[in-house]
This record gives C-alpha cells, structure tokens and sequence, in this order.
C-alpha cells in the first residue's frame, strides 16, 4: 500500500520503517532539510537498536524515501500518518500547532480520497479538529473531496521500538468508517497474523486509551515510589514488598520497579496534558496530580540521601555519576532525572564526573561546557578522583561492576543507587556503604 508518514521523529521513523521492511511503499516527509539529507545519506537522528540497519535498506530497496515535499508527499499516500511532535504549552497542554498544520497542507494538495492517521499523542478530540481542519481548508479550495480521520495511537517504547512496532500488543483503530478500517487493517495485517491484535472503536475512546495506558503506567511507578518511601519510614525494604505484591497475577511484575522518578518524552508529558485536558472540562484529576507531585518529589530522593549522609556538607564533592539517560538502550535525556540530581549538586557547589553508554553528546549539547560537569569515556574513568558514586540509570554494564575497584578509587566508600541495583549484602562484603531507594539502607 501506499502511505505517507508527515513527522520523522521518533514514532514517525520507526513506524515508516517497520511499514517499509513489509512491503508497503512510504514516503515520509518533514520540514527539516538536513534531516533528510542525513537520512538519505544514512544518518539516523535518534539512538534506537536495530534502527539504522532497518531505515538504509529499506530506502536502498526503494521502499521509503525521505522528503520535504509535501505536496508529492501528500499525492503518493492513499494512507498518510500525521506523526509530529506535541509539545507542551507553557500550561502543559498539548500544544496542536504542527498536527493542524499538516491536516491543512493535507487539505491543500489531495486530489483524491485520503485517509488521515492520527499517530501523535494527542487530547481527546484532537480528531474532530483535524477534521474541521482539513474540510475548512478544502471548501476554502472550492474543492470537493471525502476523506477520512482515524486514531491510531502508538505504543512503542524506547529502547524497543523496532520490536514493539514490529510486535504490537495491540493495533488501536479509532473510526466510525467501515472502509477506513478494513484500510487500516489491510495496512497492518502483516503484525496481526497469530491473533487478532486490532480493536476497534470509536475515535474519542482510542485518543483516551493512549493517554490512559501510559497514566495507568506512571500511576503503578509513582505508586511504586510513595510505598518506597513508606518503606524507609517503617524500616521495610521495598524490594521484598514488590516480590511480594508482584507475584499476584492482578498486579504482576512490570512496571512496579521503584526508582529516582520517571522521565523521557511520554509519562511526564501526557500525565500533565490528561491533566490540563481534565481541568478543560472542569474534572479534577486528582490521582493524576499526585501522580505527577510524587514523580517531583521523587526525582530529589538521590539528592536528599546525599545530603543528609553528608549533612549538607557537600560543596567541594566530586560525584561519579553513573547514567545520564532517562532510561537505558536510549541517549534521551528528556526529563531525566540524572539532570534534577546534577542541577541540584551544581547548585551546592559539586562537581559531576559522568558516564553513560550513548548519551554523552547529548548531555554535552543541553550543558555545553562547565568546569562543574566531567564527561568521560568509561564508567572506570568516572570513578577517577571521585568521593563517592551514584547510579541513575540501570544500564546492563552498571549491573556487575568491579565492587573492589570502587572501594579502591572512591575517596569514601560510598553508593548511591537510584535504580536498586545491587545486593546490599554483597556491597557490604565489599566494605561500601550503600543507600538504595526504600531499602532503609542508610549508615
Ligand atoms: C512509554 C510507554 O512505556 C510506551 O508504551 C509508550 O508508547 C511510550 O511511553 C509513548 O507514549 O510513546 P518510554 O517513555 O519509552 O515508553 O519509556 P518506559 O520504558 O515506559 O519508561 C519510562 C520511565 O519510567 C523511565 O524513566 C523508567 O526508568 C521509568 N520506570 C519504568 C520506572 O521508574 N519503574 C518501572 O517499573 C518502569
């Protein structure tokens, strides 16, 4: 089939990519010239496994093509994905500027019947609008033409996106229109083959559904995080409590891993909007809101724990941090709780010598230089001249590091671990005192 993809970030990439690798022809279109330029030339703007390998064979093959030519980009698609960004407003609504945009240079150059994918997350009712959008423009044209708007939001996770493109758990189709669909389920039948994945339903329910699934999500971690705290408070050990909890299938194992805060480009973003959306129709999201303070509050735990071991008496410090990344498998540091914890260290006069697998460049780029931020090539070579260590991020080579080697270059004996990491009994063997998140660990 023939789709167009308007937006190459990251959900318009990767699914452009996956479309390609079976079989359907794509042309993806965006306003960056050197976007475009890199990618033809096989330079992929994001740190995504198996992403690069996917994206230059499949435009070898002449399956996708990358353009900022709307105009040819809106006549090649009979299906065209609208999958650009929505930052948030300075309220932390959802701001709709480029989606609308792209629904108007939709409306400028068909010429033919088109369906118009929603793949942004974006509020409930952002359908409707694209579609005032699109008819507005078209009579503005004098141009009578049908159309269709579908919402089809994206699942994907970083650090997995080519999987979960590739293997979605579930194909969300939001249309009242028979043909749309039977569309769309042609398109994705390739990723629906064992059993049904697609569900139907209508549009305002599949916009909820995505900002529900990722809430519920950042619900269970924040939910998470405060019964970390309670476990400092009562001297339990949050890690025994979410074995406990985890092994009933109700709860289950995932998404319960206590830590120092959820960031990246999804739950901090979409928690706020569902909020924002909520107040438009006068609903307080009340679980929501605390949600969201929890996450706040949680993204200081590491800097409290430093601060109180040290009794506030940290400028001067040098800290090896470990993890810069929001997340492992990604170099995003979108809301990332490493840059909270830097922010406040910087702020007391500590020095910050850091290392993280992939996104060095970027920490680079959002600091620049600073005589207070150390960025080096090895997790070894933070630990050089340091005092003490912090783990931000759980990046498998942070999993089984050489305890003896940080006894021996740490000027005092001493981890924090934002990610619960590590066996506090094995570290003690070590001779390292070790603070973990609601492992009432503290020495
Ligand atoms: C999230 C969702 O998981 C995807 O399903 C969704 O499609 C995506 O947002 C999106 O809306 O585009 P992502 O932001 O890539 O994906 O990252 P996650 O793997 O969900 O992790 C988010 C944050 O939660 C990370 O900071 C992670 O460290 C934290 N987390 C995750 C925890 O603190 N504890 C956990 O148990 C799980």
């Amino acid at each position: 089939m023939k789709v167009t993809v308007f937006g190459i970030g990251y959900v318009g990439l990767v699914q452009a990519a996956v479309l390609a690798e079976v079989g359907h022809e794509v042309v993806c279109v965006d306003v960056d010239q050197a976007k475009v330029d890199n990618l033809k030339n096989g330079i992929i703007p994001i740190y995504e496994p198996g992403l690069t390998p996917l994206v230059t064979s499949n435009y070898e093959g002449g399956r996708v093509d990358f353009t900022t030519d709307a105009k040819a980009g809106v006549e090649h698609g009979e299906l065209i994905f609208i999958a650009v960004g929505t930052p948030p407003d300075e309220d932390g609504s959802a701001d709709l500027k480029y989606v609308l945009a792209v629904a108007e240079t939709i409306a400028t150059h068909m010429q033919s019947h088109k369906i118009i994918i929603n793949k942004s997350t974006v509020p409930v009712g952002t359908a409707d609008r694209v579609n005032a959008k699109v008819a507005e423009t078209l009579e503005g044209l004098n141009k009578t033409l049908t159309f269709d708007v579908v919402s089809n939001p994206e699942f994907l996770k970083e650090g997995a996106a080519v999987n979960d493109c590739m293997r979605p758990d579930r194909i969300i189709i939001g249309t009242e229109s028979d043909s749309a669909e039977k569309k769309l389920r042609e398109l994705y039948s390739p990723f629906n083959r064992n059993h049904d994945k697609v569900i139907v339903m209508d549009i305002r329910s599949a916009e909820l559904t995505k900002y529900a699934a990722n809430c519920m999500l950042a619900t269970k971690i924040s939910f998470m995080n405060e019964m970390a705290n309670l476990a400092e408070c009562f001297g339990a050990d949050i890690e025994n409590v979410r074995r406990g909890i985890g092994s009933d299938p109700r709860i289950g194992y995932q998404f319960i891993y206590p830590g120092c805060g959820y960031g990246g480009s999804c739950f901090p973003k979409d928690v706020q909007a569902l909020i924002r959306s909520a107040n438009q129709v006068g609903y307080k999201a009340k679980v929501l809101e605390s949600v969201e303070s929890v996450n706040y509050a949680q993204k200081e735990k590491l800097f409290e724990y430093i601060n109180r071991h040290f009794d506030g008496d940290i400028a001067g410090k040098t800290v090896a941090l470990w993890g810069l990344s929001f997340k492992p498998n990604t170099d995003d540091m979108r809301e990332a709780s490493s840059r909270v914890l830097m922010e406040l260290l910087w702020g007391q006069g500590v020095t910050v010598q850091a290392y993280d697998p992939e996104a060095m460049e970027e920490t680079q780029r959002i600091y620049g230089s600073r005589p207070d931020l150390k960025l080096v090539g090895t997790k070894e070579a933070a630990l050089e001249n340091a005092d003490f260590l912090v783990v931000c991020t759980e990046w498998q080579s942070f999993r089984a590091p050489d305890f003896e080697l940080i006894k021996e270059k740490l000027s005092i004996p001493l981890i924090f671990d934002g990610r619960n990491l590590y066996d506090p009994k094995i570290i003690s063997e070590y001779g390292l005192h070790y603070y973990a998140i609601g492992r009432g660990l503290s020495i």
